[in-house]
Order: structure tokens, then sequence, then C-alpha cells
């Protein structure tokens, strides 16, 4: 948004208000394509017990093996359909986590739900195309984009014993 604004060589102070303005302008218009404003309704736990680990349990669940022998698995197109939901359905979960009110920082934040939405869309092609290494493969990623934001933003999460603040 402001970015552009930001980027300029040091802005004669008669161009500073027009900056101003333009980066409001762009807010508004922001605002506007966004339509009606959303409100979070549950928190972040909520959305994580309920939403975030039952679908992820479902990708990885698509590719397990056991001494060499995959156990369990889609086998049927309808199974391989309902992974693919799954596997959108986490990616949408990005968009509730991006919420205002949600999102802890604009910077962080945005980076680790959009990796996330990344590895869960691949999932979601691997689905479609029944690919069970290609599943195995997002869902690690899935896995790295769930770690990657808790090591960052759930405090006290694995650290040191000794560790003093
Ligand atoms: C963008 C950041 C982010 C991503 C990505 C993320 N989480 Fe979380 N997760 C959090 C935060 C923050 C909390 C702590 C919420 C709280 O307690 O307020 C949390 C908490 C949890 C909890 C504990 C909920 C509870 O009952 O307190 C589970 C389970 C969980 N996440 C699973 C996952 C899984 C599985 C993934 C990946 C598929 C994932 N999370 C991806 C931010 C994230």
């Amino acid at each position: 948004m402001g970015r552009a604004g930001i980027r300029r060589p040091a802005a004669r102070p008669d161009r500073i208000p027009i900056v101003v303005a333009a980066g409001v302008a762009v807010l508004a218009l922001a605002a506007c394509s966004r339509g009606p404003d959303l409100q979070p309704v549950a928190t972040i736990a909520q959305i994580m017990e309920t939403t975030v680990e039952p679908v992820s349990n479902v990708v990885f669940d698509a590719a397990v093996w056991e001494n060499g022998v995959q156990v369990g698995g889609p086998k049927t197109v309808e199974d391989w359909k309902m992974v693919q939901a799954n596997a959108l359905m986490l990616g949408e979960t990005a968009n509730l986590l991006l919420m205002n009110g949600r999102a802890k920082d604009q910077v962080g934040w945005t980076i680790r739900t959009q990796a996330m939405r990344d590895a869960a869309l691949e999932a979601a092609r691997a689905a479609d195309a029944r690919n069970t290494e290609a599943i195995f493969a997002a869902g690690t990623h899935i896995y790295q984009s769930c770690t990657g934001c808790h090591l960052q933003y759930i405090p006290n999460l694995n650290a040191p014993p000794k560790k003093i603040e």
C-alpha cells in the first residue's frame, strides 16, 4: 500500500501530502473491493482445533507407510475427492487466519499463512492427480508450515528449559 511512497528518495515537504492522499485513496479502494466487513467469530485456537488440525490430518493420512507398506490412504475416486476437499479447506483457513483481528502482524504472519496455503494447494493438486508421492511431499510442506508459524508465534513453545528472559 504505502510502499511506493516509502521507496521514493527523500520526498520534498510539499510532496508529502500528495503521497499520503494517494495512500488513503489506495486503502479506500482496497476496502471497497473487499466487500462487507468481516468479523472474526472463533478464536485462533478454535480454528486450529476444529478445522486446521482435522483437515490437515486427512492430507497426512493419505500417505502413510509402515514397514514400507502403505496403510490406509485414498482408494476410490471419491476418497481422493475428499482428500482434495480437505486440502482446499486448509487453504481456505488461510483466509480466516489473515482476517483483521486475527493476523498478529502484517509481515511474518502473512508469510507463514501463505506458506500453509501454498502447501495446501500443492496437496489439492496432488489429490487431483491421485499421486501418493506428491501428496506425501505436500504433507511435509504443510507440516513445515505449521511448525514454522508455531515456533514464531506461540510463546514458550519448545523453549529451551534454562532460557532466561
Ligand atoms: C499462521 C500461523 C499458524 C499456522 C500456519 C498454523 N498455526 Fe496452529 N496455532 C497458531 C497459533 C498462534 C496457535 C495458538 C493459539 C492460541 O492458543 O491462542 C496455534 C495453535 C494450534 C493448536 C492448539 C490449539 C489449542 O487447542 O490450543 C493446534 C492443534 C494447531 N495449532 C495445529 C496446527 C496445524 C496442524 C497446523 C498446520 C496444518 C497449524 N496449526 C498451522 C498459529 C498457526
